[in-house]
């Protein structure tokens, strides 16, 4: 196979394919990098559509004090909007293509560019979920077509995935990589498979969201709070759900499993009812919050309850409820050893590991009691307290225990009592994930670990975060999560349950 590939530095006219939500994104970098952008769009309602994205994009950069008037001005006169594909791409060095993700829409397109673009033009597809290797496969060069995945919003997240084919020459990646870091993103290469390496992490997380928030185990608010407060992660799944599209998270999930099977990537049935709904998130104004009709902040609680004059605190060994029983009896409430029959609230330390329902009954009085755990201080940051009810609780023990976390000050969530609660079910699944990709031998560890924290903005990479909560604990709730829901999605992978026994890091090179 020979390849006639333009090197990086050649690159000074890009042609931007689709004007969408990432299209647009793309165009403003690649033009904030000081090449020409031809921004392609198929009609020109689509054209003004995606300029008026852009152009806002570049006023909120105005308006924060991050570009000049002068400077928007510039970026503006690079880019050329236009109607006509094949016209467009006619002096591009580097074609990118974001088009919806239809294989037969892609398919058609790259036919057309075969014969209008220049012979050595790269041509690089922003696909999320279809097989980079299908879309090469039905060019005539497919050395120079490669996958180019942008992270959304793309002018901020620093990742790009660099996905290459058994096709691809090496120069068509190598230039990509180049110019990714160019454009100011750190790029990791990966071959073609579904979901790289953040799609494929990501999305089953969420789509786990998505099954705790149907089968009750907690509200939306609680599931995102969880994961902001409890795991540092920048936003809720819920809300991250709704930014980067329910129809794209659906359709990278069908992939997901078409390729791999088994349970973890069955679509969550409320993901695809809402897409059924076509309530798609942010782009159609509604998805797990409404964007039209902002629910008011002090929603939820119109009845507050009164906060217990008397609480029941059993103490562990461990003492993990001292500094609680410290803060209740500050608050003026009185402090129980045991319950009796006038305790308003029995509090126990719940352990992600095992079912708060048992250490209720040996506490007596089931009815009155909650667990609560706290999780996910640290760096100055307050954390997380996860109330914790079993199903056999009191209906008012829930509104008894939120009283008295606001009347504490806790930033307090409440959560179903099933093995791993909120933030381990949310966490710990997808580090076994992320163990699986490194055992299939698809990424290293550190290459996981970057790709997440500049893809997704994680503080920590999942195999870092799994490291600093110890295979063996993680081991543990996730065959807890197991024998819980008889999902083997939650089967420890083999590699984890050997480092596990060994006691040893993933990120043993840091
Ligand atoms: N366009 C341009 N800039 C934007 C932006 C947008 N849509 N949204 C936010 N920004 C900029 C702001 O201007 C600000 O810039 P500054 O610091 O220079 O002033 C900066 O980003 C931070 O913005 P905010 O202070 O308004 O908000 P946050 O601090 O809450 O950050 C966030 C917003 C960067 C989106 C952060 O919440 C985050 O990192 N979220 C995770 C996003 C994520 O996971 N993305 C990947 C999704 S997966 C994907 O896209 C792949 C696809 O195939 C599905």
């Amino acid at each position: 196979m020979t390849s006639n590939v333009i090197q990086p530095d050649g690159i000074r006219e890009v042609a931007v394919i689709g004007l969408g939500l990432m299209g647009s994104g793309i165009a403003e970098l690649v033009a904030r990098s000081g090449r020409r952008v031809v921004a392609v769009e198929v009609s020109q309602d689509f054209l003004d559509q995606g300029m008026a994205r852009l152009n806002a994009s570049l006023d909120r950069a105005v308006s924060r004090g991050k570009l000049t008037g002068p400077g928007r001005a510039e970026i503006l006169a690079r880019i050329r909007p236009a109607d006509d594909v094949a016209a467009a791409v006619a002096d591009a060095d580097l074609v990118v293509e974001a088009i919806p993700e239809r294989m037969d829409l892609k398919r058609a397109l790259y036919a057309g560019l075969d014969a209008a673009c220049r012979a050595d033009a790269i041509l690089a597809t922003n696909t999320s979920s279809l097989s980079v290797t299908e879309i090469a496969g039905g060019t005539r060069y497919p050395a120079r077509v490669a996958g180019l995945h942008f992270f959304n919003p793309a002018p901020v997240m620093k990742l790009v995935e660099v996905i290459s084919t058994v096709l691809t020459a090496p120069e068509t990646s190598a230039a990509l990589a180049l110019l990714a870091r160019d454009l100011g993103k750190t790029p990791v290469q990966v071959s073609d498979r579904a979901g790289f390496i953040v799609n494929a992490l990501l999305v089953p997380y969420l789509n786990h969201a998505v099954r705790l928030l149907e089968t009750g185990q907690a509200t939306r608010e609680d599931i995102d709070t969880a994961a902001t407060a409890g795991l540092g992660l920048p936003m809720g799944p819920l809300t991250l759900l709704d930014l980067i599209g329910l129809d794209t998270a659906l359709a990278v999930l069908e992939v997901l499993q078409a390729e791999f099977g088994g349970t973890r990537y069955a679509p969550a049935p409320l993901l695809r009812k809402l897409c059924d709904a076509r309530l798609f998130g942010r782009k159609s104004g509604r998805g797990f919050y409404d964007y039209r009709h902002p629910a008011p902040a002090a929603a939820g609680e119109h009845h507050p309850a009164p906060v217990p004059a008397e609480v029941a605190l059993i103490r562990d060994p461990d003492g993990r409820l001292d500094e609680l029983a410290r803060q209740i009896t500050a608050a003026g409430i009185h402090l129980a050893a045991q319950p009796s029959a006038g305790t308003g609230l029995v509090i126990v330390a719940a352990d992600p590991k095992h079912r708060v329902l048992d250490a209720a009954l040996a506490a007596g009085h089931p009815a009155d009691v909650v667990g609560i755990r706290f999780t996910g201080a640290g760096d100055g940051k307050p954390g997380l307290t996860e109330l914790v009810l079993p199903d056999v609780t009191a209906a008012g023990t829930a509104a008894k225990a939120r009283a008295l976390a606001a009347e504490l000050g806790l930033n307090a969530v409440t959560s179903r009592d099933r093995p791993g609660f909120l933030t381990e079910a949310l966490a710990y699944a997808q580090f076994n994930d992320a163990v699986r990709m490194f055992q299939d031998g698809y990424a290293s560890p550190a290459d996981i670990d970057t790709a997440m924290m500049l893809g997704c903005g994680y503080p920590r990479g999942p195999l870092q975060m799994l490291d600093d909560a110890g295979p063996a604990h993680v081991v543990t709730v996730l065959d807890a999560m197991h024998a819980a829901t008889g999902d083997p999605a939650y089967t420890p992978v083999p590699l984890l349950a050997e480092y596990a026994t060994a006691g040893t890091p993933f990120r043993r090179e840091t």
